[in-house]
């Protein structure tokens, strides 16, 4: 049988230890949709993360904490059916795996059975090592995210660089390598020096993606509404805005309106 569907090879976990295997940098978003999650994945995107951000992107809240399981699960879903390529991890939102093992396994479960996603993201080292390790005897894949790990923004107090401190830095060494032997497939180091993260990534054999942490790391990852220029008031050193969406859309908007108000739109081609 023909058929004119072009075979799109998706990119596994195995595929990113290869990656870093063979020293090719992972690019890696996120996204919370299905009509931006399709564009991204075309894009050629490696990797996809439905972050907890969503909380403050998509609904508005100051921190990633009130987002739901539930709300994660919903944005998991659209931006399953928008991809063919890419690897698409969710983030476990505040409240659904720090301790309680068993807590974790159900959520991870649920976010696979009911988005179709094909991994999941937590956040903290030793203290969530036991949640980890339950949620992969169910053979679901878990990324790791240390340094600057926003569900305890409550604890840091503020959103500064992390592990400036060798104390804070020889922890977050042990913690990456406690993820690796763990089994996690992959880990995201978030505000912490260049160098530690440098370190850190050729320290362990699994993949280190970096959000303000560099370029001495295996893949890089952005919030997707950050590096399109959508959020104009969200400007940390790290960030680098791809395109100025916030004065593309303003733009269009303030056009359609004038057209709407002169009656210039819809003209006769324009209707029926
Ligand atoms: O939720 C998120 O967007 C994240 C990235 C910043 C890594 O965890």
């Amino acid at each position: 049988m023909s058929t004119n569907l072009k075979e799109v090879k998706r990119v596994t976990t195995h595929v990113l230890q290869e990656m870093k295997s063979s020293g090719t940098p992972i690019a890696m978003l996120t996204a919370y949709d299905f009509s931006l999650a399709r564009l991204v994945d075309a894009a050629g995107i490696d990797v996809i993360l439905v972050g907890d951000s969503a909380s403050n992107v998509m609904a508005g809240h100051e921190t990633t904490l009130p987002i739901t399981l539930d709300q994660m699960i919903y944005h998991a879903s659209s931006v399953v059916r928008g991809c063919q390529r890419a690897l698409i991890v969710v983030d476990l939102p505040f409240g659904t795996y720090q301790g309680n093992s068993k807590g974790a396994l159900n959520s991870a479960i649920r976010i696979m059975k009911e988005s179709g996603a094909h991994a999941v993201k937590l956040e903290g080292g030793r203290e969530v090592i036991g949640s980890i390790e339950r949620i992969l005897t169910a053979g679901i894949p878990v990324m790791g995210h240390l340094g600057l790990t926003p569900q305890s923004i409550y604890k840091f107090g503020t959103y500064v660089v992390r592990a400036k401190e060798e104390a804070e830095a020889q922890r977050l060494r042990e913690d990456a390598r406690l993820l690796e032997q763990a089994g996690c497939f992959a880990l995201v180091l978030e505000k912490i020096p260049a160098k530690l993260a440098e370190e850190v990534a050729r320290s362990v054999s699994i993949p280190v993606i970096g959000i303000g942490a560099g370029g001495g790391v295996d893949g890089q990852v952005l919030v997707l509404h950050d590096m399109l220029g959508i959020n104009t008031e969200f400007r940390p050193r790290f960030l680098r805005r791809y395109a100025d969406l916030h004065a593309v859309i303003t733009g269009a908007v303030s056009s359609y309106v004038a057209d709407v108000r002169s009656k210039d739109f819809p003209n006769a081609g324009e209707q029926y």
